[in-house]
């Protein structure tokens, strides 16, 4: 296996919206080196429907701090109030750059950015009185249903206009931290299979989420959690694990995204009897309650025998899109009506488009501060060199439970402040800290042990008895029993892991290799966010425990932090939520 050395200031692990965002900063004489597994232009950013959130009021008036409110209130008051308000405030200025940028934004017949309705974005139904009903608002800015798409379109360029040299199809398998400073990374490249150490002053993960440890999920395949699974090996803690988010609206056993765009549109969720039953559990918002809280509607439902059965015995519920004028499904949801009859065969003008909650979005990740500088501890205090963004990252905006549209303002918000926060450190007279001698050490290891195993264990086999235990163990309802039962079939699978017997021993595009290395991300995973939702014994958005199933803000308004050291089991220790002006309230809509 050959090994090359590639020095440059700057490298960004990921092609999506965040890293993207940070390469459009590092402008020459800085160099960039962006690493991704896939094309940049497959990143899963591109898979991003509704919208992104920003106060603009085109459509009616709107302010960044009805904004903030609701997605502190969104989060379950779990989210830092300092990190909201911030990225509330800034999502004005970032919609207005990225439309500089050119950015395709769907138009209103007056030219200015098109907005609609998304879940828990509200404003008090009497604008001059902040106290009234809160009914829901216009803020999703977007490009048809196809908004992450454009986005992601509109950074490359801009990104490739400054020079950023980008690495497709090379597969991060470490990160150097030596002496609390980051280093570089080293990356297979999966066409020639050979080793490669990017050697840098400052690192930036940007490597999306991990929906692919669960069976049902809204996430591309590339959604493994390489770069969570790859810091938390290197005994960097993950913060907030334990919170996963379920779109309510997946497609029905396949789980892809039906943007909660349709209802923003006006869909309606019914059951078998047609009840719109979401006037039950949240009778001012309705339909465009949060996430968390239609999720859980949509399991109850089907629990208590009111979902709909299809002929092989599973159950679902019907998004109702019918009354909808074709106009909107034409210009407003061409991409979901188009999943829905190319998938399922369903014409969403005549039918009840079959979903079910499907996992989408983690809202734990890698700590970081408001620009992007990985934390280590509950003092906050960064590892010199390395930089998280995106839904890698923790920062946190998010807490327990994120709205929607508020992902894509993430990226662009906190992917820019990374960028900056780089050039600054470069500025300040950052250099090349000296390697370790061993650096390749694990990472080759790591694969030819994977390339000579000689057991009987198919990896297929394994992620699937995973990805299966997670969603019956740990998904939308929990308790402590089942993730115990999960706790259990994880040590069973590393102990199969071990045995894997690759059908591929080669080095070029050995894809099953790739594959084998994701699974033990998904493993390593899948076991933060295990024992990160066991330790945690109360009901916070997305997080809901039938054996615990109120919030506990006396003990538990804190976030989470889960350290593998030399213990048997993870250490998990705690760190304060950061609140500002909004005191913990009733979360009701
Ligand atoms: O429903 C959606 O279009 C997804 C948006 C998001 O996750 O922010």
């Amino acid at each position: 296996m050959e090994v090359r050395v590639h020095t440059v200031d700057v490298v960004i692990v990921g092609s999506g919206g965040a890293g993207l965002r940070a390469a459009v900063e590092i402008k020459p004489p800085y160099t960039c080196a962006v690493l991704s597994k896939v094309h940049p232009l497959r990143s899963h950013t591109g898979a991003a429907q509704g919208g992104v959130s920003a106060a603009l009021g085109n459509e009616e008036e709107d302010s960044w701090e009805w904004h903030a409110y609701d997605t502190v209130k969104g989060s379950d008051f779990l989210g830092d109030q300092d990190a909201i308000e911030l990225m509330c405030q800034d999502a004005i200025r970032a919609i207005i750059e990225l439309e500089h940028m050119g950015m395709p934004f769907s138009r209103r017949s007056d030219g200015r950015i098109a907005q609609r309705r998304f879940g828990g974005h509200t404003r008090p139904e009497n604008p001059a009185d902040p106290h009234s009903k809160r009914i829901p608002v216009r803020r999703a800015c977007h490009s048809a249903d196809r908004t992450g798409h454009a986005m992601l379109h509109t950074l490359y360029e801009n990104a490739l206009k400054n020079g950023v040299r980008f690495f497709s199809e090379f597969f991060v398998t470490d990160v150097i931290v030596h002496n609390g400073s980051c280093r570089g990374v080293v990356a297979l490249d999966i066409r020639s299979g050979d080793l490669h150490v990017f050697h840098a002053k400052a690192v930036l993960f940007a490597t999306g989420g991990y929906g692919r440890v669960y069976q049902v999920t809204s996430n591309a395949h590339a959604g493994t959690g390489d770069g969570m699974a790859i810091v938390y090996r290197r005994g960097i803690p993950l913060e907030d694990m334990e919170f996963v988010q379920f779109h309510p609206t997946g497609l029905w056993k396949l789980g892809v995204l039906i943007s909660e765009a349709a209802r923003g549109e006006g869909g309606i969720l019914r059951n078998k009897h047609g009840e719109p039953f979401m006037e039950r559990y949240a009778p001012t918002v309705k339909d465009l309650a949060p996430r968390d809280l239609v999720s859980r509607a949509i399991i109850t439902e089907i629990r208590e025998g009111r979902g709909i059965e299809a002929r092989d015995g599973t159950v679902y519920v019907g998004l109702d899109l019918t009354h909808l004028p074709e106009s909107v499904l034409r210009e407003k949801l061409p991409e979901i009506t188009g999943f829905a009859q190319m998938y399922l065969g369903v014409n969403p003008r005549r039918e009840w488009i079959p979903i079910q909650p499907t996992v989408h979005y983690a809202m734990g990740g890698i700590p970081t501060d408001v620009d992007g500088r990985v934390v280590i501890d509950e003092h906050n205090t960064p590892i010199r060199g390395m930089w998280a963004a995106g839904e890698v990252a923790c920062v946190s905006v998010h807490g327990a439970n994120r709205l929607g549209t508020n992902s894509l303002l993430d990226l662009i918000v906190f992917g820019r402040r990374a960028g900056k926060s780089i050039v600054e450190y470069l500025g300040s007279g950052a250099t090349w800290e000296e390697l370790p001698a061993d650096v390749i050490e694990f990472s080759r290891t790591r694969i030819e042990r994977l390339r000579s195993g000689h057991g009987h264990e198919r990896l297929a086999l394994v992620r699937k008895e995973l990805q299966k235990g997670m969603m019956e163990y740990v998904g939308v309802f929990r308790t402590g029993h089942d993730m115990q039962q999960m706790v259990s079939l994880l040590a069973d699978l590393r102990e199969r892991y071990a045995r894997i017997r690759l059908q591929d021993t080669g080095s070029t595009f050995n894809t099953e290799l790739v594959e084998a290395l994701e699974l033990e991300n998904l493993l390593d995973v899948a076991e933060a966010i295990t024992y990160s939702a066991l330790n945690r014994t109360e009901t916070r958005g997305a997080h809901a425990r039938e054996d615990y199933p109120n919030r506990d803000d006396e003990n538990w308004l804190k976030h989470t932090l889960i350290v593998r050291d030399s213990g048997a089991a993870p250490r998990i220790f705690y760190k304060p939520v950061r609140i500002t002006r909004y005191r913990p309230v009733e979360r009701v809509y």
